[in-house]
């Protein structure tokens, strides 16, 4: 059955000249069938850098919206339109121009887990692979804005020392990650290296050894020699540390860290993505300008390694 959608899958992407993106937290088919799999700097590096006409972004909206702001002349596709980031969603536009308003000097940093709109009133864009880089580059005489993720801003503020204004926004799935999540794993894997995303909570990352994105965890672990690591993150990660390294153990620090967002994409939607050219992710032209500044001046401060 899957074979036949692979083949059905490969057959379309000839026929369009398209190309998958997945992120690390998609479902291991979803991972397995991509052209390029990584974290949201690394797709959206991709995504600027490919000659392919389609891009079937399976991941969640920003994600494909970033994409479509990269390349205005691409179609970028999201196999399934309900696909979003809760965490994305936490700010507008509006409330980002109300707290600009009470802080006029300010800096603005947006995660790029954000809409287009936030992306258009920001100065600069950052991942969590770059955000404490990119606000270290920062002038030290301006205050920062930093939306919309909080432990992702708390992280930036403890590694560069900078005082940042940040948002109340929050991963529902990263913060269900426990304290006694990391506790009970560590007493079972005493020797394993615990690795954690800064999108978890402070308490949280206090326990752990590392604090990485996505693609800083696969690198770190290509590097390292361990053989044994926890992850804290969403358990997608962990097809793929394993497809990279089938000789290490990888224990999810928690069963519950599902993102059901990064789950509703299925081999059958990327087939019904492709067939019927589905579901069109743009930016209006007037957003998108305003919004590839933040993104350019991410890639200038921070040239691609
Ligand atoms: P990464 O950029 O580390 O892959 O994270 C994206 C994300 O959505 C985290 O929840
Ligand atoms: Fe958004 Fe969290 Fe899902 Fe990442 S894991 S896409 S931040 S809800």
């Amino acid at each position: 059955m899957n074979k036949k959608l692979l083949t059905k899958i490969k057959q379309l992407k000839e026929k369009h000249n398209a190309v998958i993106l997945a992120h690390n937290y998609q479902p291991a088919e979803i991972q397995d069938l991509a052209d390029f799999t990584g974290d949201s700097l690394g797709l959206s590096i991709q995504a600027a850098q490919t000659d392919a006409e389609v891009i079937v972004f399976c991941g969640v909206k920003f994600m494909a919206e970033t994409a479509a702001i990269l390349s205005p002349q691409k179609t970028v596709l999201l196999p399934d339109k309900d696909a979003g980031c809760p965490l994305a969603d936490m700010v507008t536009a509006e409330q980002l121009c109300q707290l600009k308003q009470k802080h006029p000097d300010a800096i603005v940093v947006c995660y790029v887990n954000s809409p287009a709109e936030v992306k258009a009133e920001s100065d600069y864009c950052c991942t969590s692979a770059n955000a404490v880089e990119l606000v270290s580059s920062l002038p030290t005489d301006k205050p920062i804005i930093f939306v919309p993720d909080r432990h992702l801003g708390q992280f930036a503020a403890q590694k560069t020392g900078r005082e940042l204004i940040l948002w109340p926004g929050y991963c529902h799935v990263h913060v269900a990650i426990t304290e006694d999540d990391i506790k009970n794993a560590k007493a079972k894997h005493p020797d394993a290296i615990v690795m954690a995303h800064p999108e978890c909570t402070e308490p949280v990352k206090q326990l752990c050894d590392q604090i990485l994105s996505t693609g800083q965890m696969l690198k770190f672990v290509a590097k390292a020699t361990a053989k044994c690591y926890i992850v804290a993150t969403e358990v997608g990660m962990i097809h793929a540390l394993k497809k990279q390294n089938p000789d290490v153990q990888f224990i999810p620090a928690s069963n519950r860290a599902v993102c059901p967002n990064m789950k509703r994409i299925t081999l059958d939607k990327v087939v019904g993505s492709l067939q019927s050219m589905q579901y069109k992710v743009t930016v209006p032209e007037k957003i998108r300008i305003k919004a590839k500044r933040s993104l350019d001046r991410m890639i200038e401060v921070l040239p691609t390694k």
